[in-house]
């Protein structure tokens, strides 16, 4: 399958990268998959999400409970440590990078955590299409690639339209909690979800206070370590009526 360059006609958010997998991530990948990882029938590219495919939450955790999706997971740092923190919750991990899926498998493996699933797709189909309407409690979006150059902003995964997407996915109510350290990424969230119909602030002053349910990743040490100041939004899903 060709590797997708946009999504509704316009550019998709991440390149796929095509560095190898470690052996024990080869290794990860094979062993663990059954247990964490969503088969995902696909569409037109690799990433893509045929749109009639559904996830049932309930049977693929074997529960119902509260959903939290974090998409553009990484290494899974972050939603691992949630996971083991809240074992009451359930957790979706949205990613492309296959490696950072190997490794977040390998890491929730070593952790005894039962309540994460991974899916290795494009987010917003995910979001849109794959989540049955108001499936999700929470939705994160934690130093998504910044793409900075002017003239790649086009590709930023924040873009207008962004609230149709996530609102989707997000039950009334339901909470879209971003980070980044690149200012003026932080600027364009604010003043996309500001506009959309599907959410309000959930915020007082300029910006939200650093979520403490948030480990620290690589990528917020990096940005620390740079000078950059790290900021959070949390926008709440209004409701639907
Ligand atoms: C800068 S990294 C941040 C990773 C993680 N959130 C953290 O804080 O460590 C952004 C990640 O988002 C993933 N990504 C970008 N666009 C995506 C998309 N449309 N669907 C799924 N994952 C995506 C990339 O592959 C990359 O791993």
């Amino acid at each position: 399958m060709p590797e997708p360059r946009t999504f509704r006609d316009e550019p998709v958010s991440f390149v796929r990268r095509s560095g190898r997998m470690s052996e024990a991530q080869e290794r990860a990948f094979a062993e663990l998959s059954a247990q964490y990882l969503i088969d995902v029938p696909r569409d037109v590219a690799w990433t893509s999400v045929h749109p009639d495919a559904r996830l049932d939450p309930a049977e693929r955790y074997g529960r119902a409970a509260a959903l939290i999706v974090e998409v553009g997971s990484g290494q899974g740092h972050a939603i691992v440590a949630a996971a083991s923190a809240r074992p009451d919750t359930d957790f979706l991990a949205v990613e492309v990078f296959r490696a950072g899926l190997a490794r977040t498998m390998l890491d929730a493996d070593r952790a005894g955590v039962r309540n994460l699933r991974l899916v290795e797709a494009n987010a917003p189909e995910v979001l849109s299409s794959f989540l049955p309407e108001a499936a999700a409690d929470e939705a994160w979006v934690f130093f998504p690639d910044p793409w900075h150059k002017k003239r790649h902003t086009k590709r930023r995964l924040v873009r207008p339209g962004f609230g149709r997407i996530a609102g989707h996915a997000l039950r009334d109510g339901g909470l879209l909690r971003l980070a980044t350290d690149w200012e003026d990424y932080a600027l364009q969230m604010r003043e996309v979800l500001d506009a959309e119909p599907e959410f309000v602030r959930a915020f007082d002053g300029e910006w939200a206070e650093r979520f403490d349910g948030r480990v620290m990743t690589a990528f917020e040490r990096k940005g620390i370590a740079k000078g950059r100041d790290i900021r959070d939004l949390v926008y709440r899903r209004v409701d639907r009526g």
